[in-house]
C-alpha cells in the first residue's frame, strides 16, 4: 500500500521520499525492483526514479521538508485478534523528532482501531521539537492487491478524518487528480470506515459461502442463487463469489480486529465471529471434500492416501499477486500433507514464498502442466486466468485419473462432464 501510494503520488509530479528500515529492500527499490508482483507498478516506479520524483531511504531527514507525511506501516493481528500498533507508534515518534518549522500533516494510512490517531497525536506532541506545527489525520485507503495502481488512481472514495481545516485542504489538494467521492469527517469515523468497509465485504463473502453449503445439501446452484440475489442493486453481485474463503493481509486481520474492538466496548460481535467461522469452514470443508473423494477412490481407506499424489494449481490468496499471507492454500497444503498426500504445486507468482515455508515437503513444478504429470487429481485453489483458458483435453491426458476439485468454480460442470471428468466444485452439483 505504501509503495503503490508513493509511486502514484510521485507520478502526479510530487516529490516523494519513502522511508524504510531494511537496507537491502531500499537498495532494490532504488534500483527499480518493486519487490512485489503488482501489475503496472514497476513502470511507474522506474519512471519516477528516473525523473527524481521518487527516492527510497532509511533517513528521516526528508520529514522536515515535507508538507504531508504518510504512515503506511503494518498493523498485523496479535494472538487475541487485536491490532499490533507497535510499528505505527514507533514511526510516529521518529516522525515527530524530525518535524521542521512549517506546518506538517501526519496522515495515517495504516488500518488502526478507533482512537489510535489520538494516541498518535499525543506521541507526536510529546516528541516534536518545541513549537512544531502539525495535525494528525486519518486517511485510510481501499486499494486491492493485484489492482493497486488503478484502485489508487480511481478510488470510489477518498476519506479524510481531520480536526484541522489546514490539513484537510492540503490533503484535498494532493488528491485532486484522483477520482471518487470525498468524505471529510472526524478522526474516529474515518478510522471506523476502514474496518466497516472491509468487514462488510468479508461478510458478503462468508454469506455467499454459507449459501453454498445450503446449495450442496439441497441440490441448488449457488452461482444462480447468488447471481439472482446480486441483481438487486441494493445488494450488488460483487463479492458474492463462493470458494475456499477470503485470505490476504486485510480481511482476516480486520474482521478479527473489529470483533476485538467490539468486545472491548461490550458489544455483541456474534455477526463478525460468524463471518470468521464460516470463512474457516470454507477451507476446512474443502479439505474434507478432498479426503472423501480420494479416500473412496476404490483402492481403500485413509492409509491408501499415503501414496496418492495430487496436483495443485494456485497458491496466492487471490490472482494477480504473489502474496500468500493468510492464503487458504497454506491451510489446505498443511492438512493434505498431514493426511499423507504427495503434492505437486504450481502458481504463476507465489512459488518462492510457498517454498520458503514448505521447503522440500512439496514438489514444485515450473509450469502448470508439469504439476499434473501422473497425479491422481487436480485441485484448484486460486483462479488465475491462465487456468481458466487451459486445454482441458491435455489436462485429462496428463492426469492418471480425470478428477478435478475446484475451490474457485472456474469451470462449467456440464462441460467437464462432457469431457469425461469427475468434477467437484463449491455450491454446485458434483459431476461424477
Ligand atoms: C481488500 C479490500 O478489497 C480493499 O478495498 C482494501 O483496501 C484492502 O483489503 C486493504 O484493507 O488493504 P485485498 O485483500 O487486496 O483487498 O483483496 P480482495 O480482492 O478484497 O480479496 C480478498 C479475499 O477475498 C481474497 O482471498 C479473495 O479470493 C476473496 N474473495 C473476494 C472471495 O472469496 N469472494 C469474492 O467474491 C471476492
Amino acid at each position: 500500500m505504501g509503495l503503490v501510494t508513493a509511486c502514484v503520488f510521485a507520478d502526479f509530479g510530487n516529490t516523494v521520499r519513502v522511508i524504510g528500515r531494511t537496507p537491502e529492500k531500499i537498495k532494490k527499490l532504488n534500483g527499480g525492483d518493486p519487490l512485489i508482483f503488482e501489475p503496472g507498478l514497476q513502470e511507474i516506479l522506474l519512471r519516477n526514479l528516473e525523473n527524481g520524483n521518487l527516492k527510497f531511504t532509511q533517513s528521516y531527514d526528508s520529514v522536515g521538508e515535507s508538507k504531508i507525511v504518510f504512515i503506511a506501516v503494518g498493523t498485523p493481528s496479535l494472538e487475541d485478534g487485536s491490532a499490533d500498533l507497535s510499528q505505527v507508534k514507533g514511526v510516529a515518534s521518529k516522525i515527530a523528532k524530525n518535524l521542521g518549522s512549517d506546518f506538517t500533516v501526519v496522515s495515517c494510512k495504516s488500518t488502526v482501531p478507533v482512537g489510535t490517531n489520538l494516541e498518535v497525536e499525543a506521541i507526536v506532541r510529546e516528541n516534536a521539537p518545541e513549537g512544531a506545527k502539525f495535525a494528525v489525520v486519518s486517511c485510510p485507503e481501499f486499494l486491492r492487491e493485484g489492482t493497486g495502481v488503478s484502485d489508487t488512481l480511481y478510488p470510489d472514495r477518498v476519506i479524510i478524518g481531520s480536526e484541522s481545516q489546514e490539513a484537510t485542504d492540503l490533503l484535498l489538494e494532493l488528491h485532486a487528480p484522483v477520482g471518487g467521492k470525498r468524505v471529510v469527517t472526524d478522526l474516529a469515523s474515518a478510522e471506523l470506515i476502514k474496518y466497516a468497509a472491509n468487514s462488510i465485504l468479508a461478510t458478503k463473502i462468508s454469506f455467499a459461502n454459507l449459501i453454498a453449503q445450503y446449495c450442496e445439501k439441497t441440490g441448488a446452484n449457488a452461482e444462480v442463487v447468488l447471481e439472482a440475489v446480486g441483481f438487486d442493486n441494493r445488494v450488488s453481485e460483487k463479492f458474492l463469489n463462493v470458494g475456499i474463503g477470503y485470505g490476504g493481509a486485510c480481511f482476516p486481520k480486520d474482521v478479527k480486529a473489529l470483533a476485538y474492538i467490539g468486545k472491548n466496548l461490550g458489544l455483541d460481535t456474534g455477526l463478525l465471529d460468524g463471518v470468521e467461522e464460516v470463512n474457516f469452514n470454507a477451507k476446512s470443508r474443502f479439505v474434507e471434500k478432498v479426503l472423501r473423494i480420494f479416500e473412496s477412490g476404490g483402492d481403500g481407506g485413509a492409509s491408501a492416501t499415503k501414496k496418492k499424489r495430487l496436483a495443485i494449481w494456485g497458491l496466492s490468496f487471490k490472482p494477480n499477486t504473489d502474496d500468500i499471507r493468510e492464503a487458504p492454500s497454506r491451510y489446505i497444503l498443511e492438512r493434505l500433507l498431514s493426511e499423507g498426500f504427495g503434492l505437486s504445486v504450481y502458481d504463476p507468482e507465489a512459488m518462492g514464498h510457498i517454498k520458503a515455508i514448505f521447503g522440500d515437503k512439496l514438489r514444485y513444478a515450473d509450469d502448470k502442466m508439469k504439476a499434473l504429470d501422473g497425479a491422481e487429481g487436480l485441485l484448484i485453489l486460486t483462479e488465475w486466468n491462465e487456468f481458466e483458458g487451459v486445454d482441458l483435453e491435455t489436462v485429462k491426458k496428463a492426469l492418471s485419473k480425470p478428477i478435478v476439485v475446484d475451490g474457485r468454480n472456474i469451470f462449467e460442470p456440464r462441460k467437464m462432464k462432457k469431457l469425461g471428468f469427475k468434477y467437484y466444485s463449491v455450491g454446485r452439483r458434483d459431476v461424477k
